[in-house]
Formats: C-alpha cells, structure tokens, sequence
C-alpha cells in the first residue's frame, strides 16, 4: 500500500498546531463597529432587522462608545437619523444637526482612543431618501451634490472627527473632500474613501436603522454587483484623489473584489460587512441553522484573508471580546 508521506495533516492534529500555523487573525484593532443614534431618542431603541444593534439616545452612545474602546475596536463609525429630513439634506451640514452633535460627544468621551469615523452621506438627511440632491427631473445631481458634501465635511471635521467616510458614490467626492477640508484647516482628518460601493440589496436593514425613506434606487450612481474592473477603476480614481484609505462595500459577496484592490493598491484596505449579510446569519442562528459565533468569526476571518485589513462590521464590540478571550 503506498502510504502518503506527506500528510498536510499533521499541520491540523491539535488546536496550538493549527494556532501556530493559521496565515490569518483578526485583531480587534482592525475592527470597526458602526453606530447609529437618532435624535430626540432618550432611550435607545432596537432594529428588528438587525438584532443586537440599537438606534443610540446621545447617552446610550457615549457609554457604548466607552465599550467599545474596552473591548479594544480600532474604530467606531457614527451614523445619525435625524428627527427631520428636507430635500437638500440639510441636517447634515448643520453643526447642531444629530451627527455632528454626536461626533462631538463621542470624542469628548473617548478622545484619542479610539478612531472616531463619520459616514458623509446625504440619505440619512434627505426627504427622498437619495445620496445627494436631486435635479428637477429627480435625477441625483453630481455637482451640485459634491459643494453639499463639501460643507459636510467641514462640519464633521469641526465636530472634532478623525475619520471621514465619504460614502454618496459621487464622482469627484474624494478630491472635493480633501479640498474642502484642507482649505479650513483640517489637513489632519483622513478620508475613508467608501470607492467601491455596489448598489447592493444586502443594505435592506440599514434603510430600517436610519429610517429611510428611498424612492426609487441608487443604481445611477452605486455600481454594478455585475462589474469588477470598474471597481478598479474608481479605487484608482479615489486614491488619486487623495484618499488614505479605501472600502469595498458589501464584503462577503465580493470577496474577489477584496482581493483584487488589496492588489491594486497600497493604502490600506478596508471592507465593510453590511446590514443584510450580519442580518442573513442572525436569522438563521435565531433558527438554529448555524452556529452563530463560528459563523461570525469564520465570515470576519475570510474577509481578513481576501485582503481587506480593516473590517467594519456590526459584530466588531461582540468579536473583539470573543477574539481577546481566544488569544
Ligand atoms: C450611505 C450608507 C449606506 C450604508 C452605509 N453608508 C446605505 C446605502 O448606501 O444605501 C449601508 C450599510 C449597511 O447596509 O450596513 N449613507
């Protein structure tokens, strides 16, 4: 009988075997927990579609803020629900308007010990839902749409945040941005450039979290799930532009993606795990499908090791501590 002699085995037989030799860990450093807290809320509140996550009241935030910097997250990325929205988005720019006022009381409370990120969107803040504003035929209007951003960008900078996440798939956003904010002064604050960013069903829950109202959908300005190279395309653009680092959105459905920008380029390569995909596996360990924490932990260590070094997931506080106990 010709027994094989090399058995790719041996480097499997115990946990500390498998534990010396896996080519890849998740850190908690490079977890990135999203946040949403809505104004006017004095309690938080649950998000049916995505269990375990809550819309913050200011308080609930500061503490969980605190949280999560002790369960050791890189980062924490702030959404805001306005309690009003208005066809221009206006609640977005304002300094007292929800997100930036949390910006505020997240770095008050947590400092430098963390990375304080904002998502620099208009559809939180708008009427109909879309991620700029719109011409009188209900097209989204680039330009005019890229001087909103701008004034976002200020305002969320002068909130005191590290991190901008321009995420409105306008084209331009990253070099207006990064004008924008150097012109007022803000040279240190970094820009998150969601690059590629599909128009994906996989943000269903996130619409419940903040309340959106969309009508219609993003697919003249989110890309194609058919496209690949064109993802390389505004990777390159956004770079170019000045971004310091770069997202693929959703993550798991496009593992490939992942890897082909982590190949592309050298600035750090973020992915962000989307409401849907976090909602997908709840569901079924809810049902008792799957068993939750290996799922969670083997969809972080997957997106890991297609390339993305920094993930943004909704399990981030509750991986962290699971990681930490595990190393
Ligand atoms: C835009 C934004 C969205 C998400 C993050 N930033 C919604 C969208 O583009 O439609 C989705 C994140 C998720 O689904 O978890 N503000």
């Amino acid at each position: 009988m010709p027994y094989p002699e090399i058995r790719p085995r041996r480097l499997r037989r115990n946990a500390a075997v498998r534990r010396l030799v896996a080519e890849t860990r998740v850190d908690p450093a490079e977890l990135v927990v999203p946040m949403f807290v809505k104004e006017g809320l004095t309690e938080p509140r649950a998000i049916a579609s995505l269990p375990g996550v809550l819309q913050h009241s200011r308080d609930s935030l500061r503490k969980a803020a605190v949280e999560a910097v002790q369960a050791g997250v890189g980062g924490i990325m702030l959404f805001g629900v306005p309690a009003e929205r208005d066809a221009v988005g206006s609640g977005g720019i304002d300094p007292n308007g929800i997100l930036n006022v949390a910006i505020r009381d997240v770095v008050a409370e947590v400092g430098d010990a963390t990375v304080v990120m904002s998502d620099l969107c208009l559809d939180e803040f708008t009427s109909h839902g879309h991620c700029g504003l719109l011409t009188p035929d209900g097209g989204v209007d680039n330009d005019a749409t890229l001087e909103a951003y701008a004034k976002m960008a200020v305002a969320q900078a002068n909130a005191g945040v590290g991190v901008v996440g321009p995420s409105g798939m306008m084209d331009g956003q990253v070099g207006v941005v990064r004008r924008a904010l150097d012109a007022a002064g803000h040279q240190d604050v970094a820009v998150l450039a969601y690059a590629v960013k599909y128009a994906s069903a996989f943000y269903g829950p996130f619409r419940d979290a903040v309340e959106s109202t969309l009508e219609g959908d993003r697919r003249t300005y989110q890309q194609d799930p058919a496209n690949l190279r064109e993802s390389l395309r505004e990777v390159a653009l956004d770079v170019a532009e000045g971004a310091d680092l770069v997202m693929v959105k959703p993550a798991l459905p496009y593992l490939d993606v992942v890897a082909a920008v982590r190949a592309a380029v050298d600035v750090p390569v973020a992915a962000y795990q989307v409401s849907g995909e976090y909602a997908m596996v709840e569901a079924a360990a809810a049902n008792g499908w799957i068993d939750r924490e290996r799922v969670m932990l083997e969809t972080l260590t997957s997106i890991r090791r297609a390339g993305a070094q920094i993930i943004l997931t909704y399990w981030a506080v509750e991986a962290a501590q699971l990681l930490r106990q595990r190393y």
